[in-house]
């Protein structure tokens, strides 16, 4: 995989003009871009398509979480619509609808969110969750590959025991990711991207580092100076 395929670039901005003119300035550094809740109500899947037709990839990150007969319907429509990576959360049946829903569609890989990363241990107490957080983080991989989805969303810190775990069956995206000597934001643990690929994920996320630079495309080929230094 080349370092372009490798970083997942977060189009976490307000507007669809904002991501615009962001997409233009990263140029020819950015070959993979996740759109999320922010944009998706006002004009993100138009923008997934003006993406697809650029021959850039897109993650479409709707992390969708109900019954499994509508998540079935759900994945079916992004599927006939377009997208490469498409998040659902990691629950039995949510994942057994993903699946369905994506049929033998060759372009379209589910990931299921194991674990937010926004929740600790204590999190899980308070919602009457009664396991350790680490061992959770694998059931639930476990429920995804059983499932035979593609890959899962999990942090480094994880991605080391998921990769030992189940290798190549699940591929593995994670966010939390900065190079060295930038803010972390709100992130709680951070790692750069080097040490990402080393813990054993296969895809970064990135966000502010790149869209909150004064120059992008110069923060997104740092950061794939840095991938290629992995391989
Ligand atoms: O700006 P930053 O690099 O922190 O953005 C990370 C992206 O990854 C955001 O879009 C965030 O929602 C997403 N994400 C995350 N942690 C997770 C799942 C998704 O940071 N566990």
């Amino acid at each position: 995989m080349t370092p372009e395929d490798r970083l997942i670039i977060a189009l976490d901005l307000p507007t669809v003009d904002d991501a615009e003119s962001t997409i233009k300035a990263i140029g020819d550094a950015g070959a993979f871009y996740k759109i999320g809740y922010q944009l998706m109500p006002i004009g993100g899947l138009q923008l997934a398509e003006h993406l697809s037709a650029l021959g850039k990839k897109v993650f479409l990150d709707f992390k969708f979480h109900d019954i499994g007969a509508t998540v079935e319907r759900g994945v079916k429509s992004v599927a006939t619509f377009g997208g490469d990576f498409l998040t659902v959360h990691a629950e039995p049946d949510v994942l057994k609808g993903a699946v369905a829903g994506r049929g033998d569609d060759p372009r379209l890989k589910i990931l299921a969110v194991t674990v937010l990363t926004s929740l600790n241990q204590e999190s899980l107490t308070r919602a009457g969750i009664d396991i350790k957080l680490e061992d959770l983080v694998l059931k639930r991989a476990e429920f995804a590959a059983e499932a035979g989805v593609d890959g899962v969303v999990a942090s480094a810190k994880e991605a080391t025991a998921i990769k030992q775990r189940f290798g190549n069956e699940l591929t593995i995206v994670t966010p939390g990711v900065r190079p060295k000597g930038v803010s972390a934001d709100d992130q709680k643990r951070v790692v750069t991207p080097a040490e990402a690929i080393k813990s054993g994920a296969d895809h970064i996320v990135v966000g502010r580092p790149i869209i909150a630079a004064n120059d992008p495309f110069a923060a997104a080929k740092d950061i794939l100076k840095d991938l290629a230094s992995t391989e």
